[in-house]
């Protein structure tokens, strides 16, 4: 027999020890006191009370001591882990209550702020489909020149010789300004351009002229009291109709295809001479008159099985128009062209209805996006 025998066994457990739990406590409550979101309490939960933390692993020891010693550090560790777990969940609430307080004011809806949320429209057909137009004749070296829309009765019609009893007046049905004898109409035509840029510059004179003008039509399927008209003028040394030709045949290939020309048909017009009708080679059936479909054979509806569609006037600038502007006609001779911008567009989009593209309907519009 040696010593005492008490049951008391000594075996010590460093993990057990008042000061090691109380540092561990003590570590968690200040890194508790520290965490300053929910995702740092979430770190700190784990590392202080997860299965590898020091106050789980105590907790795991007590049941290694001898039954006497078990209650104290029972309670030791028990009382630490408590005060952890309060310290927690109190700092849970702390936490979320910021969070909630932060997401309040970081994703606060001014509902004054100008709203994104209108739908975008697109640029008009007649605009971009003008600009087109334009952008063919630049690319050729032409400039772009633009007049009032309402204007001069005289730079509308005399200067075009289409004098004050000219039968032709009445071919253009004309919207007057009151009072009648201020002589100012809104053009119903854009060939008054043709006559301002002569008396303005000096050729070589080399421009186009796309505009609204407007005549007194009914306003259906394909009238309206306002259009658009594309003119073109050259006036140069050696002009000939040839040019005219040629100059009409690669705007027409620009516009609607390779391979769509024109074709002239005699006509009249006061301030041309020779004067002609331009026809374009219908670009749907290509001038076949007819059309290929899933149920056979069909008479092209673009061009009513014409082989041709109707493009617009043209012809060699008549020298009484040259001197009235102030060109030369001994040296100059030049030509001139004009073209419904709406009609074009309409071949060229299938548009049917020509009151489509004054109604300003957005949809119609945007189905043409930023495409001409
Ligand atoms: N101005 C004519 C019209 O509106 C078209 C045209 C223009 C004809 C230029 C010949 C030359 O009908």
């Amino acid at each position: 027999m040696s010593g005492p025998n008490t049951d008391y066994d000594p075996v010590e457990v460093d993990a057990l020890k008042p000061e090691e739990v109380e540092a561990a406590r003590d570590a968690a409550l200040a890194a508790i006191a520290q965490a300053a979101d929910l995702a740092d309490l979430k770190q700190v939960r784990t590392a202080h009370t997860g299965d590898r933390s020091p106050l789980a692993l105590a907790n795991r020891e007590i049941g290694a001591l001898p039954p006497q010693a078990r209650k104290e550090a029972g309670q030791r560790v028990g009382q630490a882990r408590g005060a952890v777990g309060k310290a927690l969940a109190e700092r849970q609430v702390v936490l979320e209550a910021e969070h909630e307080e932060r997401m309040l004011v970081e994703e606060t809806v001014d509902v004054t702020l100008p709203t994104d949320r209108l739908p975008r429209g697109a640029r008009h057909p007649l605009t971009t489909g003008a600009e087109h137009i334009a952008d063919i004749f630049v690319a050729m070296g032409w400039e772009v020149a633009e007049g009032p829309v309402i204007e001069a009765e005289w730079l509308n019609f005399d200067a075009l010789n289409l004098g004050p009893d000219h039968p032709a007046r009445t071919m253009q049905d004309t919207f007057w300004t009151d009072p009648e004898d201020h002589g100012l109409v809104l053009r119903t035509h854009t060939s008054p351009v043709q006559a301002r840029t002569m008396l303005t510059r000096t050729p070589p004179i080399y421009v186009v002229c796309p505009g609204r003008v407007f005549r007194t039509d009914e306003y259906d399927a394909t009238h309206s009291p306002v259009f658009h008209q594309v003119e073109g003028l050259a006036i140069d040394e050696g002009i000939s109709m040839a040019h005219l030709k040629g100059t009409l045949d690669h705007f027409a290939a620009a516009m609607f295809g390779e391979g769509i020309s024109t074709r002239f048909r005699p006509s009249f017009f006061p301030f041309t001479e020779p004067s002609a009708e331009v026809d374009l080679v219908c670009f749907v059936c290509r001038g076949a008159q007819v059309v290929t479909t899933a149920d056979g054979v069909e008479t092209c509806r673009t061009c009513r099985g014409e082989g041709w569609i109707e493009w617009g006037g043209c012809g060699v600038v008549n020298p009484r128009v040259l001197t009235a502007c102030g060109v030369d006609s001994e040296r100059y001779s030049g030509f001139a062209f004009g073209m419904g911008i709406d009609r074009t567009l309409m071949f060229r989009h299938g548009i049917e209805d020509m009151r489509e593209l004054f109604e300003g309907d957005v949809r119609f519009t945007t189905a043409f996006g930023t495409e001409l």
